[in-house]
Parts: C-alpha cells; sequence; structure tokens
C-alpha cells in the first residue's frame, strides 16, 4: 500500500453510523433508527446540499470532549491503517457551537486524540460559508486563545451563492495570525470561486477545485504557481459533481501538471477511506501505478510542515 498524506478530510465526516449509534446511546438521544444499515441506506445524495443536510443533522450526537476524542482516534486509526503518515484535518466549530457545544469541548476532544496519533497531524479550522463572514470573524476571535492547536483555517459547507469574496477580511485576520489558508472552491461553484480564493483569500491550496479545469487561463495559473489541489474521486461521484468514476477529470489535471492529490472528504458518508479512493482510481478509472505514485508524492508535496 502506498504511504500518502491525507489533507482534504473533515472530522465530522467519519461519523460511522455504528459511532452514531453509540454516541446515541451513551448520550441519551433519540435517533429515528438505531439500525446502523437503515442509516447508512439513506446516504443517497442528490447534490451537496442534501449530503449538508445528513452530515449536520448526525452531529447531535457529538456532545462531549470523549465524543470528540473518540471521533478523532478512530479515524486515525483507519487512515493509519490505509497507509496515511500525515494527516490535515478540518473540523466546523459553528456546526457545535450553534448546539451549545463549547469550542473548548471541541478543541480539547480533538486534541487529546491527535496528541496520541499514529503519524503526525494537525487540525484546519473551516469556516461555514453559509453563515456569513461576521460568524467568521466571531469565530475565529474565539479560537485565538486555542492558537497552538490548529495550523490553518478552511472555508466549506454549501458553496454556490456563497462566493469566497465574501470571507476577505477573516482570511487577513487569519494570515495576520500567521494560520494557514485554504478553501474549498470549484466543486459545484464555478473557476470564478477559485480565482477568488487564490486573489483575495490568498489560498496557499484549493479543496477540490475540479471545476478549474473549464478555464485554461487559471489552469495555467495553478500550474506555474504549484497550487495544490486536494481532490476527492469518490465525494464527487456521491455529491454528483460527476456523473461516474471513469467521467472524472482527474487524470487530465495530472496530464496538466498540476499538483493534485487524492482525498477521502467524508469517508463515512461517500463508500470509503483514502485507500478505497486509490483502488477505485485504478480499478474504475484505470489510472497507472505511476499516475497512483505520483498523486501519492504530490501529497507529501502538498502538505504543510507540522514543524
Ligand atoms: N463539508 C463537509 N464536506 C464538504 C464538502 N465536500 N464540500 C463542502 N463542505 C463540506
Ligand atoms: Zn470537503
Amino acid at each position: 500500500m502506498r504511504r500518502k498524506a491525507e489533507l482534504h478530510l473533515h472530522i465530522e465526516g467519519t461519523l460511522e453510523p455504528e459511532l452514531v449509534v453509540e454516541l446515541a446511546r451513551r448520550n441519551r438521544i433519540e435517533l429515528p433508527t438505531f439500525d446502523v444499515e437503515a442509516i447508512r441506506a439513506r446516504y443517497d445524495f442528490a447534490n451537496l446540499q442534501s449530503f449538508l443536510d445528513v452530515y449536520y443533522a448526525n452531529m447531535a450526537v457529538l456532545r462531549s470532549e470523549q465524543d470528540f476524542h473518540d471521533l478523532a482516534a478512530a479515524y486515525l486509526r483507519r487512515a493509519h491503517d490505509q497507509g496515511v503518515r500525515h494527516a490535515e484535518i478540518f473540523f466546523d466549530p459553528q456546526a457545535h457551537l450553534s448546539r451549545g457545544i463549547p469550542l473548548d469541548v471541541v478543541f480539547t476532544g480533538l486534541s487529546a486524540a491527535l496528541k496520541d496519533s499514529p503519524m503526525p497531524s494537525a487540525l484546519i479550522m473551516c469556516f461555514l460559508r453559509d453563515r456569513g463572514a461576521e460568524e467568521a470573524e466571531q469565530v475565529l476571535r474565539a479560537a485565538l486563545p486555542y492558537r497552538e492547536h490548529f495550523i490553518g483555517v478552511g472555508l466549506d459547507s454549501a458553496e454556490v451563492g456563497y462566493p469566497p469574496s465574501l470571507f476577505r477580511r477573516v482570511f487577513e485576520m487569519a494570515a495576520a495570525e500567521g494560520l494557514h489558508r485554504v478553501a474549498h472552491a470549484g466543486e459545484e461553484g464555478g473557476p470564478d470561486y477559485v480565482w477568488e480564493a487564490l486573489d483575495i483569500l490568498r489560498a496557499e491550496r484549493i479543496d477540490h477545485g475540479i471545476r478549474a479545469m473549464e478555464d485554461p487561463a487559471l489552469v495555467a495559473r495553478l500550474r506555474e504557481e504549484r497550487i495544490p489541489l486536494t481532490v476527492c474521486p469518490l465525494s464527487n461521484v456521491r455529491l454528483r459533481a460527476v456523473p461516474t468514476l471513469r467521467d472524472h477529470i482527474l487524470p487530465a489535471m495530472l496530464d496538466e501538471g498540476l499538483l493534485v492529490t487524492v482525498n477521502s472528504d467524508d469517508p463515512a458518508y461517500f463508500g470509503g477511506y483514502v485507500e478505497d479512493n486509490f483502488v477505485a482510481l485504478r480499478d474504475e478509472l484505470g489510472m497507472s501505478e505511476d499516475q497512483l505514485d505520483t498523486l501519492a508524492q504530490n501529497s507529501f508535496k502538498a502538505a504543510f510542515s507540522l514543524g
């Protein structure tokens, strides 16, 4: 199995149905069903928003430091088993704050798991773009006492209608704190969202970025500046950004000389962890061992130093 870094992974997206049920029982939370197969059967998504609705609803079971610890510890074990040797992990504090879970619970629980990680790992705090810039600025200010717990900021959730330009100021604040900057762009949104992430947010990596391929000038910019793109093939199929894996533009991105990487995004929902993505690229898309080696090597080139 190839060694790789995972750079696009939402920790809340690793909440497997088994853990949903276990945490619901632990926290005495009612669920519509306690049958894990029935929960999994609902993971049939028409687009990003239909996934996000389920993703946010399931988070109701995450309440204590121990819950956040157990979630991250389970991911780290599983990722290590899949050849991950460096992990940069997104989390969505606003999705917990809005349910009355304090930032301290989230940071303390996740950080405790990362401290015992089998490989180097770090947190990237994401802003939910559909909650606007003012709330993002509030959460960044509230997170600064935990500055040593995270290495960067990201931008996720519903993309279309919430362009990167709305978040200029909060990304400037993050840069002034020495934080790394990444942003989801070009997943459902067009190339203009990727341009804005680069020019306005000064994003150092683009999460997804598949629609950048519609704009040759943008492809040239990404290639010349060696901007990494964290592509998530199984996610793109499950959220219907591409019809089937055979239609995925990833091989063309490699042919263009882009610094592309493979990642699992929300593996509990999309049918596989990162090695499962590599296997599917080989078996369903027919990518060669050399291409897969390049993708794995790219992931370490695209990683932030955790030092
Ligand atoms: N939050 C979790 N997964 C996401 C994705 N694929 N796109 C945007 N926001 C997300
Ligand atoms: Zn994502």
